[in-house]
């Protein structure tokens, strides 16, 4: 018999979902040729394991991943939280290059892009991808709050965001989650997001848990090991000699693992959830996989405890990662900070 994942509330007042999301962009976009066939057997053993908060964006291969889980969608309406993003705006650059867009009458038009891809007539949350700073977050998430009235909508996201651009949007309407990207190696957002979250009742959903997959051990040097269209061989920390480096700091991942009989990546998911008692919120991680083998591998991460002492084998990991996040940090939280 499956054993299905816990469940947790998605922020104040938001809806329940498994305690494990699943990031579905790996599917349709950034890292490399994807086996469809496998991918929405992937998304159907996700929900079978309890796994419900299925994430996508707009952005992700323009329209291609929505279009993509949408016959799924259709299937599993009443079943799966649905989100979506929107901000990534191919139009306004050279029709090849994305600018940041938030603008109140580009998210009325976004949405409903989204709508018809996803075939639904509401998403269940739908975030601001990275913000334009250019338009004050109070306009851009008043026409949010305003697809909230309209039925677009049910709850409201953001990712990549401030702690301070946080109490101002829940401030104009309830935010249910931040996505931002948390791991063992990237920690930034503990300082004030997290603790911002926590007071407002906010859920966290961490992106790239799996450090876009360079904790489970797979790869180390994104340029010689993934293929040419491989969006990790443009991240810093997994190119040049911050690979090796990097690489070496999963050792005591390794170590903790191995008392476990688990892998590295499902220590890697287990410390996510502890954060959720450190900090007071609910955690839910989007691991992004492909393959039923891995989620089947990344949802049993979620039964596993770790001890404080493991805690504190495993706190110094991110302070010592070398390289940033992204080639360019401009839409990053941590540039307006
Ligand atoms: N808000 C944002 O700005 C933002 C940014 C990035 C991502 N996201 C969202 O977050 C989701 C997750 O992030 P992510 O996909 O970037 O990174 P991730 O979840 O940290 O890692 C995904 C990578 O790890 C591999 N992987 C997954 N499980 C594995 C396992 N058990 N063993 C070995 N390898 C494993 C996957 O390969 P296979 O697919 O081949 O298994 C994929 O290459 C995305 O799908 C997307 O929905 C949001």
């Amino acid at each position: 018999m499956t054993q299905r994942i816990a469940t947790a509330e998605l922020g104040t007042g938001g809806p329940e979902v498994g305690v494990q999301g699943l990031g579905c962009m790996g599917m349709s976009w950034a890292y490399g040729p994807t086996d469809t066939d496998e991918a929405r057997a992937t998304l159907e053993r996700a929900l079978d394991l309890g796994v419900t908060l299925f994430d996508t964006a707009d952005a992700y291969g323009a329209g291609e991943n929505e279009r993509f889980l949408a016959p799924f969608v259709a299937a599993h309406r009443d079943e799966i939280v649905l989100a979506t993003k929107f901000a990534l705006d191919f139009s306004r650059g050279d029709g090849y290059r994305r600018t940041v867009n938030n603008d109140p009458a580009y998210i009325r038009s976004a949405v409903d892009a989204s709508l018809g891809r996803l075939g639904v007539d509401t998403i269940d949350l739908y975030y601001m991808h990275r913000r334009d700073p250019n338009v004050p977050i109070e306009e851009s998430v008043g026409a949010m709050a305003e697809l909230v009235a309209a039925g677009k909508v049910k709850h409201l996201g953001l990712s990549e965001v401030t702690a301070a651009e946080l109490r101002a949007a829940h401030a104009v309407h309830p935010i249910a989650a931040v996505q931002s990207e948390w791991s063992l190696f990237c920690r930034d957002l503990e300082t004030a997001v997290v603790p911002a979250a926590a007071e407002l009742g906010v859920a966290l959903v961490p992106y790239s848990p799996l450090g876009r997959g360079f904790l489970t051990g797979a790869f180390v040097h994104a340029e010689k090991e993934l293929g040419e269209n491989d969006f990790r061989r443009t991240l810093p920390r997994f190119t040049g000699d911050n690979a090796a480096a990097n690489a070496a700091l999963l050792e005591p991942v390794r170590a903790v693992a191995a008392a476990h009989d688990a892998t590295p990546g499902q220590i890697a998911l287990a410390w996510l959830d502890r954060q959720a008692d450190v900090f007071g919120l609910p955690v839910v991680p989007i691991p992004g996989t492909r393959r039923r083998t891995r989620v089947e591998e990344n949802t049993a991460g979620t039964r596993i405890a770790l001890t404080d002492e493991e805690l504190r084998l495993l706190e110094p990991i991110a302070a010592q990662v070398t390289g940033d996040r992204y080639a360019d940090m401009s839409n990053t939280a941590g540039s307006r900070e």
